[in-house]
């Protein structure tokens, strides 16, 4: 029944063989080439798919220049779609596919979007251990040598929004989406019921962050670790290709290992590895901007010369139940005890 993972992303680009090329390089494997059309195919059966933009195939843009055009997700069945259909459809078009297999339809901001029903293949990864002094998981054992990244999964894609609040709402109350996390003037963080990685869709406040546009931002593909991450940042490197964050970091916020790099497809492509993953158990939380973006980055970057505050707190409006937690509302209770014996010492 849920809306799990992103299906496919179609792009609209400028130049298909520079996009293809960049793709071919960050390691994406090609099931189908031609002048006007590119699909790319990964380990879960997902795909990315290449044209060019005035093909009349094509979803209108919703911001200029190139980039992805449209998001489909997957859910299980067709009586999934009625049901979507039904809930999108009170106050927009819905059209179905040619084949009854999907529905179309247009979210906010003019973001076009779609649902498919398709299922979801778990993908082979198996990283390798990681040793510690005195906590060894590999006696005798060398990493694995790796040479190339191959991404076997689209984790999350990134849009950057005039009002990121419509999109929570959206996507919360039309497609079952959660609410993840919250970056205070900056940006929201979602899941869709049926995929439990931190986010699998990003509404970026475009005032907020550089580039300071509306429009598609990136999309992230999963890869096992750091060393994946690592060899495919050098790989993409040799061949020219410019990474917008000066390299590799690790986001506060969902934990993730990041790599980006400037795609001529539009926007950026990112490696991931190493999220945060969820269920409905998860508290959100409200982070000031900045201290939610990075733990650390392998170079300083221009603005966070220094350290930031530690601020973050967890949003008690989004409790899974609508209660708070008794761990959290204690000390608050306790204090009022505390006031109300003032001979007693005080709880910090
Ligand atoms: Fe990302």
């Amino acid at each position: 029944m849920p809306i799990c993972s992103v299906e496919r992303i179609i792009y609209g680009v400028s130049d298909l063989a520079a996009s293809a090329r960049f793709y071919d390089d960050f390691g994406l494997q090609a099931v189908s080439r031609s002048d006007s059309k590119v699909i790319y195919r990964l380990d879960e059966g997902s795909k990315v798919i290449l044209l060019r933009d005035d093909d009349p195939s094509l979803p209108v843009h919703h911001y200029k220049g190139s980039g992805v055009r449209e998001v489909t997700y997957g859910v299980d069945a067709v009586d999934d779609l009625e049901h979507y259909a039904g809930r999108v459809g009170t106050d927009r078009e819905v059209r179905w596919g040619d084949d009854g297999q999907s529905i179309h339809f247009i979210g906010p901001e003019n973001i076009r979007l779609a649902l498919r029903v398709w299922r979801r293949k778990p993908v082979l990864y198996a990283p390798d251990p990681v040793n510690a002094p005195d906590n060894v998981k590999r006696l005798n054992q060398h990493r694995r040598w790796r040479v190339r990244a191959k991404p076997k999964t689209i984790n999350h894609v990134v849009w950057r929004v005039a009002d990121m609040h419509a999109c929570l709402e959206f996507w919360r109350d039309r497609l079952d989406f959660r609410m993840t996390d919250y970056q205070v003037d900056a940006g929201i963080f979602v899941r869709p019921e049926g995929a439990n990685q931190h986010h699998t869709n990003y509404f970026q406040r475009a005032e907020a962050l550089p580039p300071f546009t509306l429009g598609f931002d990136h999309v992230c593909f999963g890869v096992e670790d750091i060393d994946e991450i690592l060899a495919g940042s050098n790989y993409m490197e040799r061949r020219g290709y410019t990474s917008p964050l000066n390299g590799v970091g690790r986001h506060r916020i969902a934990s993730a290992l990041f790599c980006y790099f400037d795609n001529p497809a539009g926007g950026m492509a990112e490696y991931g590895a190493d999220t945060d993953y969820l269920d409905d158990q998860w508290i959100p939380r409200v982070w000031e901007a900045r201290f939610g973006a990075f733990s650390w980055t392998n170079h300083i970057l221009p603005f966070l010369p220094e350290e930031v505050p530690w601020e973050v707190s967890f949003d008690k409006t989004l409790l899974p139940d609508g209660s708070v937690p008794e761990k959290f509302a204690y000390p608050e209770a306790a204090r009022e005890e505390a006031a109300s014996h003032p001979d007693e010492p005080a709880i910090g």
